[in-house]
């Protein structure tokens, strides 16, 4: 770990001895969000994930939305890379997870993977959000970033190994997107991201908003898997129907 790194970790692993939130972003944050957190873990789709049933084409799917957002969050990351709510907690070498989604795409759907990307209206809605806030409100872009990469580094790293054991994958192949090369230790990573999220410079009314877009960021989580399990089950039902219809026509008439 890097001398400023260390120091940075020191810094926030100073304890509230109370128990109670403090004032710091991610204390509250954290708070804030705990009951949006139960609902984004109890979505059919994160449910099947824990119970290891995820299949291919729900991972397949997942990946497509991932990739328009992220896309999203990066353009924007990267364009607001110098605004001071967003400086501190600006770490592409070790979060950016464009790249690895290029490579799981590919994996999965071939060279024309780009052509074969689906986008739900729920994942279209998110990305429209995190453009807007990029657009006009970049320091709402660390309610996205706190969501979506500690998320990925707490339990996105079980859902890694969930992924690769439930679609019998033997290596590393189509699973970039669950691993950190730049993260030596997600648990010191985390440290060091929160503390620098609690030196961001924000008014009372600008903390409050970033706490309630992290709400909003859990919310459109939520949205995006329910959408997409929503379309999985459409595609199902309609594949058992063809398949009733096709097994009927071939049955002998009594
Ligand atoms: C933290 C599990 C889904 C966002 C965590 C932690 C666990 C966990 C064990 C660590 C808690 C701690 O260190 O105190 C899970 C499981 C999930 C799930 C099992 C689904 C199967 C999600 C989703 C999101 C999310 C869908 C958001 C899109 C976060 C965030 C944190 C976190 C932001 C960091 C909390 C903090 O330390 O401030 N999760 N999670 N999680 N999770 Fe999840």
């Amino acid at each position: 770990m890097k001398p400023f790194e260390q120091m940075d970790t020191m810094k926030s692993a100073r304890k509230n001895e109370t128990g109670e939130v403090g004032s710091d972003l991610s204390e509250q944050i954290k708070a804030a969000t705990k009951d949006n957190h139960v609902r984004a873990e109890n979505t059919q789709l994160m449910l099947s994930y824990q119970k290891g049933e995820i299949t291919l084409v729900q991972y397949k799917v997942l990946l497509c939305s991932l990739y328009e957002i992220y896309r999203a969050l990066e353009d924007e990351m990267d364009r607001n890379a110098s605004d001071p709510a967003v400086a501190p907690i600006y770490f592409p070498q070790e979060l950016s997870r464009v790249e690895s989604l290029e490579r799981d795409l590919e994996h999965f759907f071939g060279s024309e993977w780009r052509k074969r990307v689906i986008v739900p209206a729920a994942t279209q809605r998110y990305s429209q959000r995190l453009r807007q806030i990029g657009r006009e409100n970049p320091e709402l872009l660390v309610a996205h970033a706190y969501t979506r990469y500690l998320g990925d580094l707490s339990g996105g790293q079980v859902l890694g190994k969930i992924t690769q054991k439930s679609l019998g994958l033997s290596s590393k192949e189509g699973l970039s997107f669950f691993h950190f090369p730049g993260v030596s230790s997600p648990n010191r990573f985390k440290q060091l991201y929160r503390s620098r999220m609690n030196s961001i410079e924000l008014t009372e009314k600008e903390k409050a908003a970033v706490l309630e877009e992290a709400v909003q960021a859990f919310e459109l989580n939520i949205q995006v898997f329910d959408d997409l399990q929503k379309m999985l089950s459409v595609a199902t039902e309609t594949a058992d129907q063809h398949k009733d219809r096709s097994s009927a026509a071939v049955l002998p008439s009594s």
